[in-house]
């Protein structure tokens, strides 16, 4: 098949959501439907149970099951589709935002019951940045739901985004009746034991004024749907897939991941608009998938989970033209060249090597420790994509050495945890102290246990009290100087030798804005 045709029929995305909104759920069925696994169950929830921030090994079946599950591809309808998976527990969410940085196009869920939820508005925070195509599955109809125009309301005004319902529920709850599909205009019935087949039964219904409606779901909610119909009509323009692919309007789908319901509307829908590959951006210009060189970056590396090696294995996003196995690479930032003989495809559970990959999909590669987040690879060209993000973290503390004859292995750790993006090293300016800085605090557990059972290490924490770290540059270099001096005791540098400023306060940070306004205080930086 010629690249182009390669291109045309991948659709690489991500399933995001406020954990417990049914992420996983979705997911599983939608690799149901691609005949990807066979069972349901197969795939396992990712989230760290509430409660379980001090059990470590639950961290690690966590991991386990996270490298297993990181990248999920399956066809469908003649398409290549990648699912990238996200961790569900918001400590992590700076994973979950580099993620998106390989994605075409995202599903977002919500629940049906709570609506908009603050891991939402978050994640789509980012997607509004990157202008990435956004479909709505409001999930759990199967339970008492808001209405459905406050739902499409309540997503428009909290996520910033059109809306156009592509689907719409009759009723919710026990009196759940089933979706009107108005992209197809069709009807799918609810039947609560979907669970483990694909297919709901559906009834063509072109004209909602057909006594056939009221036969299937009673005369009362037939007249229902027929004025919801009218008003979505009459409410909402034509679904513009132009301005869904510009990142403005989300269409919208209703159903009920767990009991397979709405599920293969979503999916028949996706294949049809989601992009595929669309073009990336780097520093010195845009690269197009169609391009015959390849070109690619590394935007989340794993751990090993044998704590006997260290080896990770990177994921790298193919942006243009044919990866292939034994070819040589140029990794830019090191300028060497590489090749890899045993590049790994994810094919939902399974991992085997490949020959060829193409935009859009995701390799994995072995890594002895070389790689870092943000990495490119190309045929020669110096590139660099931009836009993977490290955003300021929140939680502070000093990290101490606890055994002094293990220093190396210590500084060793350090650095490879925070080239997989776990955290964020700063050097005070005052003390030379190292800080750790996180987005959550469940990292500071992860870390002192990967140094112990991964690097043979043992820290200690120490607190500090800093409200944010935000990186400041500015074109004024005597301001930029005169704000160093003057705060000396709240400098830091990052590990690229960046300045960090760390404020103490909220206060302190607005008043350092106000000051300072030649000063640019950054919240996100690249890698
Ligand atoms: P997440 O990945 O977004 O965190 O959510 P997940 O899919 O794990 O779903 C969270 C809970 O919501 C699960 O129940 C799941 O079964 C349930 N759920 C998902 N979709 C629906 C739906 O359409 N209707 C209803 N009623 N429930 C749904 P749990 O009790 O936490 O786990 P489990 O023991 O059922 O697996």
């Amino acid at each position: 098949m010629a690249l182009q045709d390669e291109i045309a029929r991948r659709r690489t995305f991500a399933v995001i959501a406020h954990p417990d909104a049914g992420k996983t759920t979705l997911t599983e069925k939608l690799l149901l439907f691609g005949g990807a696994i066979h069972v349901a169950g197969a795939v396992k929830s990712n989230k760290i149970k509430k409660g379980a921030t001090s059990d470590f090994m639950e961290i690690e079946r966590q991991r386990g099951i996270s490298v297993a599950t990181a990248v999920m591809g399956f066809e469908y309808a003649g398409c290549k589709i990648n699912i990238l998976d996200t961790p569900g527990h918001e400590d992590f969410a700076e994973d979950t935002y580099r993620t998106l940085t390989a994605v075409d196009s995202v599903i977002i869920v919500i629940d049906g019951a709570k609506g908009v939820e603050a891991q939402t508005r978050k994640l789509m925070d980012v997607c509004r940045m990157r202008r990435t195509p956004v479909i709505v599955f409001i999930n759990k109809l199967d339970r008492p739901s808001k209405e459905p125009f406050d739902l499409l309301d309540e997503v428009e005004r909290e996520l910033h985004i059109r809306v156009r319902p592509l689907a719409f529920p009759i009723s919710n709850g026990p009196t759940f009746k089933g979706v009107y599909n108005l992209y197809e205009k069709n009807l799918s019935l609810f039947t609560s034991d979907e669970k483990q087949t694909a297919d709901a039964s559906t009834v063509e219904i072109d004209d909602l004024a057909s006594p056939l409606l009221a036969q299937h779901v009673g005369d009362k909610l037939a007249e229902q749907l027929r004025q919801d119909v009218e008003l979505v009509e009459g409410v909402y323009d034509e679904f513009d897939r132009d301005a869904y692919l510009r990142g403005e309007l989300a269409p919208v789908f209703f159903g009920s991941a767990v009991n397979n319901f709405g599920v293969r509307e979503l999916l028949e829908c996706f294949v049809r608009i989601a992009p595929s590959p669309r073009p990336a951006p780097a520093e010195s210009r845009t690269v197009e998938p169609q391009e015959t060189k390849m070109s690619g970056f590394v935007f989340k590396i794993h751990a090993n989970m044998d704590p006997n090696h260290r080896d990770r294995i990177a994921f790298l996003k193919i942006c243009s033209g044919t990866f292939e196995r034994n070819k040589n690479y140029l990794h830019v930032r090191s300028g060497k060249q590489m090749k890899f003989s045993s590049p790994t495809a994810f094919m939902a559970e399974k991992k085997s090597v490949i020959d060829f990959a193409y935009p859009g999909d995701i390799v994995g590669l072995h890594d002895t420790g070389n790689f870092k987040i943000g990495d490119t690879f190309t045929e020669g060209e110096a590139l660099k994509f931009t836009g993977i993000p490290s955003f300021a973290p929140e939680q502070f503390r000093y990290i101490e050495n606890a055994d002094p004859m293990k220093f190396k292995q210590l500084a060793k750790g350090i650095d490879q945890l925070m080239d997989e993006g776990v955290a964020q090293l700063f050097t005070s300016a005052l003390n030379g102290r190292k800080i750790i800085g996180t987005v959550g605090a469940l990292q500071f557990e992860v870390i002192q246990y990967r140094l112990e059972h991964e690097y043979n290490a043992s820290c200690r924490w120490e607190p500090i009290s800093i409200y944010k770290a935000c990186w400041v540059e500015s074109d004024n270099a005597e301001q930029l100087a005169d704000f160093k001096r003057r705060k000396h005791t709240n400098m830091a540098v990052d590990k690229h030798g960046r300045d960090v400023f760390l404020a103490d306060t909220s206060y302190a940070l607005a008043l350092a804005q106000e000051n300072f306004k030649d000063i640019r205080f950054a919240f996100a930086s690249e890698f």
